[in-house]
């Protein structure tokens, strides 16, 4: 066994693909380029490819020479809406960006391909790899998920490159990782009147005013400080002009928690302090909800297991370090949700080298010393999962 002298091999590789993929950033539900190319890709490795008729992305499929259960590796393939400032020779120029290092997901994938071809006979199961779309709409995994592509997947593992965790160290820890995020809109309608005379109308503005600052009530006195709680309002748009009370207000917001059982009832405690703010002022509010991925929670003991011990193998208990778990969402969490799953990070940030901007930023840049890793984590995970799980 020797994945990591593999992933050294393929480290000319890797990068180029990386930076491949960094030029032609798609947006997400428009991954058709990407998706054409990373099919190439892989064929050009004689791996058989999955399509979709009416999605982007794809599955490759590599049969272990031994039987065995079959482990499921995932990249996210989308870029971002984001004008490029890195001034890097290969800078994207088509006015999107691949801010988030998805194009570094696309090339560790690609580098695990590789790894995994080469010791396919000593493979005691299959490996399916899913380069996944959309994973920036919150929702776009939900698909495979729908339409049976994790059938007869038993594990599934995935990873981020992160921005402010310093390459080349890895993050495999158990534990809530990412948050679940859902979105809502709320309508507040009044009735206008003159702005001198407001006890003749109903002022949507001052009752919108008084929900926001309830919500932010319901954070701090409502639920459990130890349980992590956002409740963002990011949008807000009414009245029509100085002089008119207004009569409706429109506003948006994200919701983000690690606690499942919060979300079976946050949304009826919400719509209760809503509707009963605005009726308190006179005012009707009406609150629409949108639940999308769940929270990223490493909770398979055996999963934290091999995923750490596949990093220690590599590169020694020193490759790894803690990193507190983030209010930021990964729509990985359907997968989790249908099949055992982890998810991991590894370093971006590189201070020497002057890459030192945080995901979405239009500055992000990755260490690429670092992918080559990303790829040897991918291929150890899968061949040590196979591995345990054929015994
Ligand atoms: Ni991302």
């Amino acid at each position: 066994m020797k994945i990591r002298e593999l992933a050294e091999k393929y480290n000319d590789y890797i990068i180029e693909r990386r930076r491949f993929y960094h030029t032609i950033p798609e947006l997400n539900f428009e991954e058709v380029e990407t998706t054409k190319a990373i099919a190439e890709d892989l064929k050009s490795m004689s791996i058989e490819v999955t399509t979709f008729p009416d999605y982007n992305g794809l599955v490759g499929h590599i049969r272990g020479g031994k039987p065995g259960k079959t482990v499921m590796l995932r990249a996210d393939i989308d870029g971002l809406p984001v004008e490029e400032k890195t001034g890097l020779p290969f800078a994207s120029t088509n006015g999107n960006m691949h801010a988030c290092g998805h194009d570094a997901h696309i090339a560790m994938l690609l580098g695990a391909a590789k790894i995994l071809v080469d010791i396919k006979d000593e493979l005691e199961g299959n490996v399916k790899l899913l380069f996944q779309a959309a994973e920036e709409s919150c929702y776009g995994a939900k698909y495979y998920v729908d339409n049976g592509v994790l059938d007869g997947v038993d594990a599934i593992f995935g990873m981020h490159i992160w921005g402010t965790l310093d390459a080349p160290l890895m993050n495999l820890e158990p534990g809530g990782r990412m948050a679940s995020v859902d979105n809502f809109k709320i309508s507040v309608t009044g009735q206008s009147s003159h702005g001198s005379a407001p006890h003749l109308g109903k002022d949507a503005i001052v009752a919108a005013s008084s929900i926001v600052m309830n919500l932010q009530s319901y954070v701090s006195r409502k639920n459990n400080p130890l349980n992590p709680l956002v409740i963002s309002i990011g949008t807000i748009k009414g009245g029509q002009r100085f002089n008119i009370i207004a009569n409706k207000v429109e506003m948006e917001g994200t919701i983000r928690t690690y606690s499942r059982e919060l979300r079976t009832t946050l949304e009826g405690e919400l719509r209760e302090i809503i509707e009963n703010t605005a009726k308190a002022l006179g005012c009707e509010a009406e609150l629409e909800y949108y639940y999308y991925a769940g929270p990223v929670i490493n909770d398979h003991e055996d999963l934290n297991r091999i995923a750490h011990d596949a990093a220690v193998k590599l590169y020694g208990e020193e490759s790894l370090t803690a990193m507190p778990k983030l209010m930021g969402s990964e729509d990985f969490a359907y997968l989790m949700e249908k099949v055992p799953g982890f998810y991991g990070f590894i370093g971006a940030l590189n201070k020497e080298k002057g890459i030192v901007y945080s995901n979405h930023n239009d500055k992000f840049d990755v260490d690429e010393s670092v992918l080559h890793r990303g790829s040897a984590l991918y291929a150890q995970f899968a061949y040590d999962y196979l591995k345990e799980k054929a015994k």
